[in-house]
């Protein structure tokens, strides 16, 4: 077997055997199959697609690259929950220790920006101190001691995902439905999770703002998840506009903690608590949705999620000061307002190009190289619906660098479009797919 070969089969648009997907996946996780190799392959998928059955051998291929975790040995069912991305999506920030105050395990893996959404683990970094490279052993002991522990990829958990995931984000191979899948489902089968719940977002800031593609990803997942005897369910949610009210890595973490302290923005709470009612549900900690939200909500008045995600950030080795003195995360030099110069109601939020203008700010990398800058984002003051005269405060762009502060501020306006009539505010969860 060689790897030009498999290429060119690929771009050919024929469907690889098993055999060839291990071969490609083994040779570039050891490092003998070079990058230009892989991204040419990449963007032949890109083009060609995947059958399922050649999405599900990448998927079990990028799971075996490394470890299996075996959780078997911590009491009680674990739960994972996993978005397609998105911008300003601190969900899982929120959701874990929500979700972990009620003894459902939730050994979470996650991803680090991609493209122009935000990833979990660079959210989480913008603590101080906070670990996210935990070794197994780790986060085993984590678990055990807490029911929580939020990490990255490491050489031992599907090391693949980690390699090929940051090499798509620098060749525009992120958006194929294929590679998504297995990305995700990789990761998660080998966290030693009995069951995963699914945001798959759509509209203008998702990888698939199509809601037929968002639909089909969501089912090929629940379908690998079926194969690999697993519980997988999926929610359709929007991403038609930034979730929340910032977008930013230490922005983002305050606003989780806020939330957390009972006063999170509507719309991102209403995704916390539809996912959060699906993890109990699969945890067998409540059995009916309502019985859970109520349980959920419980959970913000009484402060206990807060306490739960106090000792994950202790536990990881972050600064837990920061829960109650913002002022210790990085804050940003200069702040802008973006002045509208049009009047109407808020049509439509170019929010992809948000989560590019973010990644310009310094909020994500253009590079795999490149420092995040953990201050640098923005306020979001305006969303569809509402209703902005001429001078109104769109959003406020926080950075370090005024110029191009400035810079980034000029081009955020011109990711709004208004309307003379009024605009109903999207809907959030548009389906729920169960296996
Ligand atoms: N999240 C992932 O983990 N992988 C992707 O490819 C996209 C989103």
């Amino acid at each position: 077997m060689n790897t030009y070969e498999i290429i060119k089969k690929k771009r050919d648009g024929k469907a690889l055997t098993k055999e060839e997907m291990n071969f490609l996946i083994n040779g570039y996780t050891k490092h003998n199959i070079k990058d230009y190799q892989l991204a040419a392959f990449l963007m032949a998928v890109y083009y060609r697609g995947m059958s399922f059955d050649e999405t599900t051998n990448l998927t079990i291929a990028m799971m075996d690259s490394g470890k299996v975790f075996d959780l078997s040995a911590i009491p009680g069912i674990k739960v994972d929950k996993h978005s397609t991305g998105g911008v300003g999506d601190k969900v899982s920030l929120i959701l874990a220790p929500l979700v972990a105050c009620y003894g459902v395990v939730v050994p979470m893996v996650s991803g680090r920006g991609l493209g122009h959404t935000g990833g979990t683990l660079d959210k989480l970094e913008s603590i101080p101190g906070f670990r996210t490279n935990l070794t197994y052993q780790e986060f085993v002991t984590n678990l055990k001691s807490i029911g929580l522990a939020m990490m990255g990829q490491t050489e031992e958990l599907a090391p693949a995902d980690r390699k090929i995931y940051a090499l798509r984000d620098v060749t525009a191979t992120v958006d194929s439905i294929p590679l998504i899948a297995a990305s995700i489902m990789s990761k998660k089968l080998a966290e030693g999770i009995d069951g995963l719940v699914l945001d798959v977002k759509t509209g203008s800031g998702a990888f698939m703002p199509k809601l037929s593609l968002a639909k089909k990803l969501a089912k090929i997942m629940i379908e690998i998840g079926k194969k690999m005897n697993k519980k997988v369910t999926a929610f359709i949610t929007d991403m038609s506009q930034p979730l929340g009210r910032t977008v930013g890595n230490a922005l983002e973490v305050i606003e989780a903690i806020e939330a957390l302290k009972g006063k999170g923005e509507k719309d991102l709470m209403e995704v916390v608590l539809t996912l959060g009612e699906a993890m109990l549900l699969m945890g067998k900690k409540a059995n009916t949705k309502n019985k859970a939200r109520k349980l959920l909500q419980q959970s913000i008045d009484q402060r206990n999620a807060l306490e739960k995600f106090r000792q994950l950030v202790r536990l990881q080795g972050g600064d837990e000061r920061v829960i109650d003195d913002y002022s210790l995360l990085a804050t940003a030099k200069y702040q802008i307002g973006v002045k509208s110069s049009k009047a109407g109601y808020v049509a439509k939020i170019d929010t992809q190009k948000i989560g590019m203008l973010a990644v310009e700010l310094g909020a994500g990398r253009k590079k795999l190289e490149d420092r995040i800058d953990p201050a640098a984002g923005f306020i979001v003051n305006k969303k569809i619906g509402d209703l902005v005269r001429v001078g109104d405060i769109l959003a406020l762009v926080l950075a370090n660098d005024i110029d191009l502060a400035r810079d980034i501020a000029l081009k955020f306006s011109g990711c709004y479009s208004f309307q003379k009539n009024r605009v109903f505010k999207p809907k959030l969860i548009t389906s729920h797919f169960k296996p």
